[in-house]
């Protein structure tokens, strides 16, 4: 009998239900509404599908004139969506509420499994949206959430909605990865304006690119490449980079020949550089040398005030200000990337070189001084001495005194003048031997330094009146920025930087026998020229060879070089210490001690017979590479 009952009853609540009347049910749902005003002909003694007049607002009515949808936009609602009581509505296929002030978080939609499509866009729901929120709704087709304030990532259980064709999530703030869609029907998939990140999917990549737009982090087709995974993106950087680079070229060619059109035209040659503010005493200097300005108004050290100061690390030579040395006429003597350098002659008489330098922050401000006193420290016949220094922060200058016959690059590549002829081999070799001395004595006065020159080549030696040579540009290592000195220092042009990423003791020994090699060849090592860290060495170490196995049979010394008669012997004896100094295999190479002693061997004349028999009966000594080679045929151009 129990039983009986308890069957009894169940039947009657499942009819019961079933048979509320769709009324009932929407006046239910719309009790649960807030601000309903637009909703007043909801009226209980009719139904929402009747065909009289008044169909209720905002029901959407199938043929059978069930409730297929409720169609509730741009009325200012509040309050709850109460889905639990729409279920009662078997026909329900359809739910918007656009456009209204429902807040909090989405409604439990999930549960009107037959929903086909539904729109709570234009509202102020918020919070995450659960991630299986549309699991199992099989039927769906749109889903508009968009213009929301919904965050949080967006749930998975979209991908699992085979039927969907749109879906706006955009205007919200939405955060995370796109989940992989797969659908085959998807039409659209607005997601734009929010915080998204990572790449969109492939399935999506050939939409709208304004469904992905507005999101910071997000990349991949239709958007740019993502920077990782696709190469498409370094193409585009490089070539932005190329493009830039081009523009900074093209740029610069018009300044220069906008500088020089703007020399031609300057009517006297008593020109002011910008800073000079006395232009008698600029007067008064040698009007008939050119005069050069200090370089661009902004990067020009005079432009930010004049109160900076140099230091001298000297005490034996006049003090002078740096308001003097702007004041004086400047001359540019060469500017590279590294450094540009200026001759500027003193109202006082003294000439001086200015070296610029901006990239030299490797070390602090104490650290910098420190170190240009210790250069200053340094007294050699064989040395350019720095004078003075000029510290700023984004730049340095170096002051040295001004050495009158130029560099040995000038010296062994400029064209040849009655007034600059080839130098004899006698010149060359007291140049080799003075530049031996001025290295020995860095190795021994910074022994705390791996390459105490680091910069070591043809235009960073000087030559005095009387063509002794002077080295420059010398212990920058320690201060020059990082990237800088691998890009344009010789030191890391060397075989082992290139192969080790390091230098070695030996590193300033190969940069000497590249300098020897070009001394006595009279061959430009053009590559130093060029920048940059790969390639670039192992065409110095090309270069090497182009001497040794091209020119071996050849005219191999310069046929610039003078008064070389008797002294073949002696010179072919250079050259092999030149190649056994830039031997490649750092065991091989000599090093800094035995590279100055047999230099300093060397003699002017082969019939220096002391010299001549204790060196011969030494045998092979040379570069086993050199050796390999049979028949060497010199001949020797006089
Ligand atoms: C409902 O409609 C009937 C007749 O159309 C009307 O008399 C009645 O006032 C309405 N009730 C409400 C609550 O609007
Ligand atoms: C929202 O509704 C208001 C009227 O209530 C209307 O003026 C506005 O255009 C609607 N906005 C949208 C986006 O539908
Ligand atoms: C709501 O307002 C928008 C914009 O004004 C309009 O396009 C839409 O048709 C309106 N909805 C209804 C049901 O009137
Ligand atoms: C996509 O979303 C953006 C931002 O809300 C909107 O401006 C745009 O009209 C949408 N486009 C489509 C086709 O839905
Ligand atoms: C993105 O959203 C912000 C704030 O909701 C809105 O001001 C902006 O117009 C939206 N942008 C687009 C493209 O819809």
């Amino acid at each position: 009998m129990a039983s009986w009952s308890l069957i009894f009853t169940l039947l009657f609540v499942c009819f019961a239900i079933s048979d509320a009347s769709e009324t009932d049910v929407l006046l239910k749902f719309k009790d649960s509404l807030a601000n309903d005003a637009a909703l007043s002909n909801w009226n209980a003694s009719t139904n929402p599908c009747s065909d009289n007049k008044v169909r209720w607002i905002g029901v959407l009515c199938t043929k059978d004139r069930t409730v297929m949808g409720l169609q509730l936009e741009n009325m200012s609602l509040t309050g709850l969506v109460d889905v639990d009581t729409l279920m009662a509505l078997p026909d329900l296929r359809t739910l918007s509420f656009s456009n209204n002030s429902f807040d909090g978080p989405m409604p439990n939609l999930k549960q009107l499994s037959s929903l086909r499509s539904f729109f709570l866009s234009y509202n102020r729901f918020s919070g995450e949206i659960p991630d299986d929120a549309f699991l199992g709704m099989g039927s769906l087709k749109k889903i508009y959430l968009q213009q929301n304030s919904f965050s949080g990532k967006i749930p998975t259980s979209l991908t699992k909605v085979l039927k969907l064709l749109e879906l706006r999530l955009d205007s919200n703030q939405l955060e995370g990865k796109i989940p992989n869609f797969q659908q085959k029907g998807l039409q659209l998939v607005n997601v734009s304006n929010n915080s998204l990140r990572g790449s969109v999917p492939k399935s999506l990549s050939k939409m709208d690119l304004s469904f992905f737009s507005g999101n910071k982090a997000l990349c991949g087709e239709p958007l740019l490449a993502c920077k990782t995974k696709k190469p498409t993106m370094l193409v585009i950087i490089i070539a932005i980079v190329a493009i830039f680079v081009i523009l900074a070229a093209i740029v610069s060619a018009i300044v220069v020949v906008l500088l020089r059109l703007r020399k031609k035209h300057q009517p006297s040659k008593m020109r002011r550089t910008p800073c000079s503010t006395n232009p008698k005493k600029v007067a008064s200097y040698d009007a008939t040398k050119q005069n050069y300005n200090w370089g661009s108004a902004e990067t020009s050290p005079c432009s930010k005030g004049q109160n900076g100061k140099l230091v001298f690390v000297r005490d034996d030579r006049e003090k002078f200000e740096l308001q003097d040395l702007l004041r004086a006429s400047a001359e540019v003597l060469g500017s590279g990337t590294f450094g540009s350098s200026y001759k500027a002659a003193l109202f006082s008489g003294p000439v001086m070189v200015v070296k610029r330098f901006k990239l030299m922050n490797n070390v602090g401000k104490e650290d910098f001084q420190e170190h240009m006193r210790r250069l200053g420290r340094l007294q050699h016949p064989n040395l350019s001495s720095l004078v003075a220094f000029y510290y700023r922060k984004d730049e340095k200058l170096l002051v040295s005194e001004f050495v009158q016959n130029g560099s040995l690059a000038s010296q062994l590549h400029g064209k040849r003048t009655p007034e600059m002829p080839g130098l004899d081999w006698p010149t060359r070799l007291r140049i080799i031997k003075g530049v031996a001395k001025g290295l020995i004595y860095l190795y021994n006065e910074l022994p705390s330094l791996t390459v105490p020159h680091g910069h070591l080549k043809s235009s960073n030696v000087l030559l005095n009146e009387s063509f002794d040579p002077l080295l420059a540009d010398y212990g920058l290592i320690p201060i020059v920025n990082k990237d800088q000195a691998e890009q344009y220092m010789v030191a890391y042009k060397s075989p082992e930087y290139e192969q080790y990423n390091r230098t070695t003791k030996k590193t300033d020994v190969w940069s000497f026998g590249i300098l020897i090699l070009e001394v006595l060849t009279g061959k430009f090592p053009e590559n130093y020229l060029k920048q940059g860290k790969s390639g670039t060495k192992s065409n110095l170490a090309s270069w090497v060879n182009s001497v040794i196995r091209e020119e071996w049979t050849g005219e191999v010394f310069d046929k610039d070089m003078k008064d070389t008669k008797h002294g073949e012997g002696e010179m072919l004896k250079m050259l092999k210490a030149g190649l056994q100094c830039c031997e490649e295999d750092i065991e091989k190479r000599w090093d800094i001690d035995e590279a100055v002693e047999r230099i300093l061997e060397l003699r002017e004349r082969d019939d220096d017979e002391d010299y001549y028999s204790s060196y011969a009966s030494e045998g092979d000594i040379y570069s086993s590479r050199a050796m390999t080679e049979d028949g060497f045929s010199f001949s020797v151009h006089t």
